[in-house]
C-alpha cells in the first residue's frame, strides 16, 4: 500500500471480532472504564494523507485544519507533524495551535464576531490573514493593526448566495448569517482595502458540512473568479481563494433527502434511501480541474486554500461503552448525546456491536438511548437489534467531528480520551472529568453565602 493510499483502521468480522489498529474493542470495553473515545493516529494520518493527494493537481495548496472540528492536542500536534495549517475561531483554538507549534504563517482566524483581544493576540502570533465578516469588525482590526504598527493581510469572507438544498436549509449557514452578500461583497472589500492599515489579499467562503457532491463547489468558484476579476478592475489583486470546508466524512451513513415524507418512505420500503457521496478523490479531481479552468479562462492565478474538518477526523475517532439496561424497546447505554452532541440530519454515526456478526439480522426496533434524563437523549430510533443484553460492549463510530469538541456536562462530566498512537500504544490524551473539576469553577463561599443572607 502506497503512503498516500487510505487504509481503513476499522475492522469488523463475520465472528463478530471489530478492531482498530489491531486492538478488539469488545476487549477494550473491559479494560478501560466506558465510555471513552478513542483516537486513531494512524486513520487520522491517512485521511490527510488522502486528502493532500486527492487535491495534489493543485500547485502550493494550503489547507487549514479548522480546529474547532476536534480541538484535541494529538489531533492538531499530528496534522501540524504532517504541515497542515490551521483554521482558528477565538482564543482557545489560538492557544491550541501554538501550543501544537503550528507556524503563524499556516494559521488563519475565521469566525463572525472576534473580540479586540483576540484579534490583538491573533495579530501579535503573526496569523496568515484574519477573514473579516462585517464592517464593524474591519474597522476594529484596522485599529488593532494601526496600534501594532502593521499592515494586515485580510480575507473577505462571502456568501455565494447559491441556490439551497433542502437539507442546507436546515442545518447550515442561514442566508448571509456568514460573511458579505456576494453582491455586497465588491463594494465591501473596496472600502476595507482602502483603511490604511489593510490589504485585502483573499476571498473566503465556507459552504456547508458533509456537502454530498463537488457541484456546489464548482458553482462557488465561479462566483468567486466572477468577483475577483471585478476587484481587478477596481485596483485589487486578489492572491488567494478560500474555499472553506464541507467535505464529507466517507463512512457515515447518509440519507436521500426529501420534502416529501411519502416519497423517503417509499425510497426506504425499496432499500434506496442511503444517499451515495462522492469520494474525496471525486471532490479534489472535480475541484482542482474546475479551478485550473477557470484560472486559464480569465487569466487570473489566485493560488486555491482549504478548510477541511469532518473528512480528516470523523472516522479517526470512536466512542466505546456499554449497554447496561434493556427495558421494552428501550436499550440504555452509558454513551449520552452529551458525548455525541452533534445534530446529524441527514446522516447517521456507524453502530457497532464488538463480539456480535455485522450481518446479524431478524431482531425487534430497539431506541438506543443514553443515560441522562433529557428526553433528546437518544442515540439511535429504531434500530434493528438481536437479543440486546445488559453489559454487552457498544461502540459508536465517526464521532471523531464536532463530538468531542461539543461534549458537555448535562449531569455529568465530560469523559477520558484515548488514543492509539504511531507506535500502537494506548496513550491517555484527556483525562475523564470528576464532579470535583466540574464543579472547581462554581463558587462556594461566603459571597453565596451572604447573598442568601440578604435574599432571606
Ligand atoms: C469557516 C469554517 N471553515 C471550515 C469548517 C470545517 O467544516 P467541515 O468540518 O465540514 O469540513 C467550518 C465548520 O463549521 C467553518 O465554519
Amino acid at each position: 500500500m502506497s503512503k498516500t493510499e487510505t487504509q481503513d483502521h476499522f475492522t469488523w468480522d463475520a465472528s463478530g471480532r471489530a478492531e482498530i489498529d489491531g486492538y478488539d474493542l469488545a476487549e477494550l470495553a473491559e479494560k478501560y472504564p466506558t465510555p471513552f473515545y478513542l483516537v486513531s493516529v494512524g486513520q487520522l494520518r491517512d485521511n490527510y494523507r488522502r486528502f493532500r493527494q486527492a487535491f495534489s493537481a493543485v500547485d502550493g495548496l494550503k489547507c487549514y485544519y479548522s480546529v474547532k472540528s476536534n480541538f484535541e492536542s494529538i489531533v492538531i500536534r499530528t496534522l501540524t507533524e504532517e504541515g497542515c495549517g490551521g483554521e482558528i475561531s477565538g482564543a482557545l483554538d489560538l492557544e491550541l495551535v501554538k501550543r501544537a507549534g503550528m507556524p503563524p504563517e499556516n494559521v488563519v482566524y475565521d469566525g463572525p464576531r472576534k473580540t479586540a483581544e483576540e484579534i490583538q493576540a491573533a495579530l501579535e502570533f503573526g496569523v496568515h490573514l484574519i477573514d473579516i465578516e462585517s464592517m464593524t469588525e474591519a474597522k476594529t482590526i484596522n485599529a488593532i493593526a494601526q496600534k501594532l504598527g502593521k499592515k494586515v493581510n485580510v480575507g473577505i469572507r462571502i456568501d455565494p448566495l447559491l441556490p439551497r438544498p433542502y437539507y442546507d436549509k436546515m442545518i447550515t449557514t442561514y442566508k448571509a448569517k456568514f460573511g458579505f452578500r456576494l453582491d455586497q461583497a465588491l463594494e465591501a472589500a473596496v472600502a476595507i482595502n482602502e483603511m490604511e492599515n489593510l490589504r485585502v489579499t483573499c476571498i473566503m467562503t465556507h459552504i456547508g458540512s458533509q456537502v454530498f457532491t463537488p457541484t456546489r463547489y464548482l458553482e462557488t468558484l465561479n462566483r468567486i473568479f466572477d468577483l475577483i476579476g471585478q476587484l481587478k478592475g477596481r485596483g485589487i489583486t486578489i492572491d488567494e481563494i478560500n474555499l472553506g470546508g464541507g467535505y464529507p466524512a466517507q463512512s457515515m451513513k447518509n440519507w436521500r433527502l426529501s420534502r416529501r415524507i411519502v416519497l423517503a418512505r417509499i425510497l426506504e420500503k425499496f432499500g434506496r434511501l442511503e444517499a451515495d457521496v462522492k469520494s474525496i478523490d471525486d471532490f479534489g479531481s472535480a475541484i482542482s480541474s474546475h479551478y485550473h479552468k477557470l484560472r486559464k479562462d480569465t487569466g487570473l492565478d489566485p493560488r486555491l486554500s482549504l478548510e477541511p474538518g469532518r473528512c480528516l477526523v470523523s472516522n479517526a475517532a470512536c466512542m466505546i461503552g456499554h449497554v447496561d439496561i434493556v427495558k421494552n424497546d428501550w436499550v440504555f447505554t452509558d454513551v449520552s448525546i452529551n458525548d455525541v452532541p452533534e445534530n446529524l440530519f441527514f446522516s447517521e454515526w456507524r453502530m457497532v456491536l464488538p463480539g456480535r456478526s455485522p450481518d446479524e439480522k431478524g431482531g425487534q426496533l430497539y431506541n438506543i438511548a443514553g443515560p441522562t434524563l433529557a428526553t433528546q437523549d437518544v442515540l439511535y430510533f429504531q434500530k434493528e437489534l438481536k437479543d440486546p443484553q445488559e453489559g454487552m460492549p457498544i461502540a459508536i463510530m465517526d464521532i471523531g467531528a464536532y463530538s468531542i469538541a461539543r461534549s458537555n456536562q448535562f449531569t455529568r462530566p465530560r469523559n477520558a480520551v484515548y488514543a492509539i498512537d504511531e507506535s500502537g500504544a494506548m496513550i491517555l490524551v484527556r483525562q475523564a472529568e470528576t464532579v470535583e473539576d466540574v464543579l472547581s469553577k462554581q463558587v462556594w463561599d461566603d459571597r453565596i453565602q451572604s447573598l442568601s443572607a440578604k435574599a432571606g
